[in-house]
């Protein structure tokens, strides 16, 4: 009997909930591995399918859209879609859709983990305990930076910037935001007080990235907004890399501009700035901002979900524009 499935790459394997439906409905042009496709693979797959699913590593580009005229839909596996040439998708008419909102949750909460890890120097603790070198409590030891009460600093007060801003009412955090768009002031609590960046760079305690990476935000965080920050001041990072000048923050670190930081992801990833690793005062995580189960098998059914409804003639319920 023929398989009148539709033919489905994915560029990796998914959590077992999502590969199991796939498995059901959809042909797979590849068996998916646990690792980045090559860039030939890639091609490849994606020029043999109705539909796909990528990630954030899978940087695709012009030729490869135009080459890959089958294709009716690539759904990219996270919110950021910096990974895709979004105009060349838009000339060939090929959909790119995104999963915001259901890791809206745990990407703030990482963000959480990372400021407090940052602040509170739990990185170095754990290390100390695990050494067998800690001689037990002591009035100096370890002093972090206090969190409750101070000022949190959002860069882009999207779905993500907005819900670190409630956690941070829980410590009774005072909230300056800055958003490239003027905000609807229904839309926010109140007390939360927009600013210009440098004004929000000079009042911040702590100040956490939310934005997209776009032409615009490449490097928006550079020497000179560094150094608008106050000394005792600390930045988190768990949007995209290249929004803060990895070269200019080592420097910033090294000289003691700021306190420190914590930081989900980098300009070149997986490659990291050999000179962040050597720095205490910096917390390093390898991308986990939506990395739960739930949050993953949910991203999963996002992508599901686009496919479908572009594979039966409908609009695409996350489609992304140029
Ligand atoms: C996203 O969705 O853009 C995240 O970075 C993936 O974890």
């Amino acid at each position: 009997m023929t398989d009148t499935r539709p033919t489905l790459y994915l560029s990796r394997l998914l959590p077992d909930p999502i590969m199991a439906i796939v498995r059901e409905r959809f042909r797979l042009v590849q068996e998916p591995l646990d690792a980045l496709p090559t860039p030939s693979a890639l091609r490849d797959g994606l020029c043999h399918a109705d539909a796909a699913i990528v990630t954030l590593g899978d940087r695709i580009d012009a030729e490869t859209i135009h080459a890959a005229d089958r294709l009716k839909l690539l759904a990219n596996y996270a919110v950021g879609y910096n990974n895709i040439d979004l105009a060349a998708a838009r000339q060939r008419g090929l959909i790119v859709t995104n999963t915001p909102d259901v890791l809206t949750d745990a990407t703030a909460d990482l963000t959480w983990a990372l400021i407090l890890a940052t602040a509170r120097r739990i990185v170095e603790g754990d290390v100390l305990v695990r050494s067998g070198q800690w001689t037990g409590w002591s009035p100096t030891q370890l002093l972090g930076a206090e969190v409750s009460g101070k000022t949190l600093g959002i860069i882009g007060m999207g779905r993500i910037g907005q819900a670190v801003a409630q956690r941070a009412m829980g410590f009774r955090m005072a909230v300056r935001y800055h958003a490239r768009h003027e905000m609807a002031a229904s839309s926010l609590s109140s007390g939360w007080e927009s600013r210009s960046l440098q004004d929000l760079l000079g009042e911040a305690d702590i100040v956490t990235i939310h934005v997209p990476l776009t032409p615009s935000t490449r490097h928006l965080i550079g020497t000179r907004e560094l150094a608008w920050m106050k000394p005792t001041a600390f930045l988190i990072n768990t949007a995209r890399g290249p929004i803060a000048d990895e070269g200019a923050l080592v420097e910033a670190l090294r000289r003691g501009t700021i306190a420190g930081a914590g930081l989900d992801v980098y300009e070149q990833e997986p490659v990291v700035h050999p000179a962040l690793s050597q720095l205490k005062q910096v917390v390093l995580l390898p991308h986990l901002g939506s990395a739960t189960l739930h949050a993953r098998v949910q991203m999963g059914l996002v992508c599901l979900k686009n496919i479908h409804a572009v594979l039966e003639g409908l609009p695409a319920p996350n489609r992304v524009q140029a």
